[in-house]
């Protein structure tokens, strides 16, 4: 924690940007599908017009139905007028949304009026307020079907495992390793934790992934290069606990800092090369392969999936985006791809039975509890049936 204080003091000393990711599902075509390209272009244009002195640079991007604002500021994380450009943004394609009868046409924006914070409205955040770099490369990730625990695996790949980056036994600075904040999105509480001395701790949290989620990543004080900085935010907001009930998996981003001392922009795009099983997909109900695709290829048609992943990398100065490269869209990652399908062709076969179809507790936010409601009374104990049973034999016998 104190080296956590101490990288607050550091920032506050020096020329400071934000990064604020923002996405939101409001509305799809034809069914959780993709998004409709004049949403995309009414959200676009509603935050040209509107990010005047406040936002130095942004840029609007998708993957399946969600609409995703990444904007480049000064003012901070939690700022209400950057919010508030998002939330009126998401409004205004909404409206877009309605008009053509889109579905699900302002799904994720759970409340009615902006009360300053955007967070706990419906749409997922991810911000970080950093110290620029002279140059500062960056990537976002965008995934669709899919929940912020998705993130876990990856994540821990980039800043904690040697096989996937060998930048942390190679380069000094990263070789003392990272700090991770984990929350526990259950209980409402966080956790820091250090690598690659609490590794096995960390393990035992995050391999639970509905539970525990990597929030933030930050580099420690004896990084030479970037003190106490925060290099990786993901998104971990729970649409099920604020509408209390089933309005979709929260489909997470994240924003990750590269380079110099920092996950070679090679070693963060590693962590997705092995499609690893995701909780997500069809009604959010079911495990299933995460697909590293390119843009063109971030459209949910098979089985409303399978979950994917899309990259965008930049670079950052002065407040300027150069970018973005569309990371996935390259043969390198056609393996991922072709396993991603075979998984995909088993996992399907099991139709609704577990562990294709996710566990019983995890079903407590989907639709499902609805269907099994009304057999509720129709439940007998096992041992008075059976004592049931026998009388009704026995006064047979006596016939
Ligand atoms: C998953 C998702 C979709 C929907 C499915 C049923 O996150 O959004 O798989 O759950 O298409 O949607 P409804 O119930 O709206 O017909
Ligand atoms: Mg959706
Ligand atoms: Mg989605």
């Amino acid at each position: 924690m104190g080296k956590i204080i101490r990288a607050e003091l550091y920032i506050c000393n020096m020329a400071k940007v934000t990064i604020s990711h923002i996405k939101a599902d409001i509305g799809s075509l034809p069914g959780h599908t993709t998004v409709y390209e004049p949403v995309v272009a009414e959200v676009r244009r509603y935050v040209k017009e509107h990010s005047g002195s406040i936002l130095s640079d942004f840029y609007i991007s998708h993957i399946g139905d969600d609409i995703q604002i990444t904007m480049i500021h000064d003012r901070g994380i939690d700022s209400e007028e950057v919010h508030r450009i998002a939330w009126d943004a998401f409004k205004a394609g909404t409206a877009v949304a309605k008009s053509v009868g889109l579905y699900g046409a302002g799904q994720d924006l759970l409340k009615d009026a902006f009360s300053g914070n955007i967070k706990g409205m419906g749409p997922g955040v991810a911000e970080m307020e950093i110290t620029p770099r002279k140059s500062e490369p960056f990537l976002v990730y965008m995934m669709d079907k899919t929940e912020p625990g998705a993130f876990n695996y990856p994540i821990y790949k980039m800043f904690a495992d040697p096989f996937n980056t060998p930048g942390l036994v190679i380069d000094p600075n990263m070789h003392e390793g990272f700090t991770f904040e984990i929350w526990d999105i259950i209980a409402g509480k966080k956790i820091y934790l250090s690598t690659p001395e609490n590794i096995y701790d960390l393990l035992a949290m995050i391999g639970s992934k509905s539970k525990y989620v990597i929030k933030r990543v930050y580099t420690k004080s004896s990084h030479e290069k970037l003190p106490d900085e925060n290099v990786a935010v993901i998104t971990t907001d729970k649409l099920s606990f604020i509408a209390g009930e089933y309005v979709g998996k929260d489909d997470p981003a994240a924003v990750v800092r590269i380079q110099s001392g920092l996950p070679a922009s090679g070693e963060a795009m590693e962590a997705f090369s092995h499609p690893f099983l995701v909780s997500g997909w069809m009604r959010g109900s079911f495990n299933g392969p995460l697909m590293p695709v390119g843009m063109k290829d971030s459209k949910m048609t098979r089985f409303d999936g399978p979950p994917r992943v899309v990259g965008l990398g930049f670079v950052l100065k002065d407040g300027k985006l150069t970018g973005p490269v569309d990371m996935f869209d390259d043969p390198a990652f056609d393996g991922a791809r072709r396993k991603a399908g075979e998984i995909t062709e088993y996992i399907r076969r099991m139709g609704p039975f577990e562990p294709h179809r996710l566990p019983d507790e995890e079903m407590e936010y989907t639709t499902l509890p609805k269907v099994l409601d009304k057999f509720k009374d129709q439940f007998e104990m096992i041992e008075s049936s059976i004592k049931k049973k026998k009388n009704l034999v026995s006064t047979k016998d006596t016939d």
